[in-house]
């Protein structure tokens, strides 16, 4: 996906997610930088086998064909590049200022904003990953059960944003930072911004949780390909490849 060429864009009313339709473009051969929106879905997909809410026109829901040049031991680094990208693109197109949540989670005055599900897939041209990315664009629509956890760009601005100008921004900014991932010294680069974008990166006290398994600790930065360090009780670090952390104690 080169930083000049417009993505080609497939639109539609509904479909079940957007991933799912990317993924079955790439399978077909599609191109890098194919990008899917819907205005609905009706089987919206989340992190660890969740459903993403995705109700006409309240969020932006779309997913990008990429196909890294990069060692596969790198891919993990997309979710944190595209995490970066909507980082930049918010504050771009709504000067809204927000923070990372490990690994992919962008919050705002600690509440989600935004969920991004990068797959990968298995294609005829080789393997293909799907960066999959649902922001809230207003509120109205998220069930009750989400309302204390989750926020929405109108929320905090005072109005519902132009999804389309936030897409554009965001199209623009995903092919910037992910030339850089791919450019020499890009995945060191990606981590440290990630870490300078994230409360979560440092010294964070956090609970991890996977499964039925969960642990308390302190964060200590990312290893090389993304996996989140976290200091247990006992002085021994842990590396975090999956699950999810919430903050036990709020900055400041
Ligand atoms: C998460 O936080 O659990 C990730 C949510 C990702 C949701 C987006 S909406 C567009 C794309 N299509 C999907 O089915 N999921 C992603």
């Amino acid at each position: 996906m080169s930083a000049k060429l417009p993505p080609t864009i497939l639109r539609f009313d509904s479909i079940d997610s957007t991933n799912l339709e990317a993924m079955r473009q790439a399978r077909a051969g599609a191109s890098e930088g194919l990008c899917v929106v819907a205005r609905k879905q009706t089987s919206g997909r989340g992190r660890l086998d969740r459903s993403w809410h995705s109700q006409k026109d309240a969020g932006l829901y779309f997913s990008i064909v990429l196909r890294p040049a990069l060692e596969m031991n790198f891919w993990p680094l997309l979710p944190l590049m595209s995490a970066l990208a909507v980082s930049d693109a918010l504050m771009k197109s709504c000067g809204l200022s927000t923070d990372i949540k490990w690994p992919n989670d962008i919050l705002a005055n600690d509440r989600k904003l935004c969920g991004i599900l990068v797959e990968t897939v298995e294609t005829v041209n080789g393997s293909a990953a799907i960066a999959g990315i649902g922001i809230n664009l207003t509120s109205a629509s998220l069930p009750n059960h989400l309302r204390s956890q989750a926020t929405s760009i109108e929320e905090i601005i005072g109005r519902k944003p132009n999804g389309e100008e936030v897409l554009t921004e965001l199209l623009n900014v995903i092919a910037e930072r992910y030339e850089v991932l791919q450019s020499a010294g890009g995945a060191e680069h990606t981590l440290r911004e990630w870490c300078a974008h994230s409360s979560f990166a440092f010294d964070r006290q956090v609970r991890v949780s996977l499964n039925d398994d969960s642990f308390v600790g302190i964060t200590r930065g990312l290893e090389s390909d993304g996996a989140l360090r976290v200091e247990s009780a006992d002085g021994r670090i842990k590396i975090v490849r999956a699950g999810d952390v919430t903050a036990l104690r709020p900055l400041g």
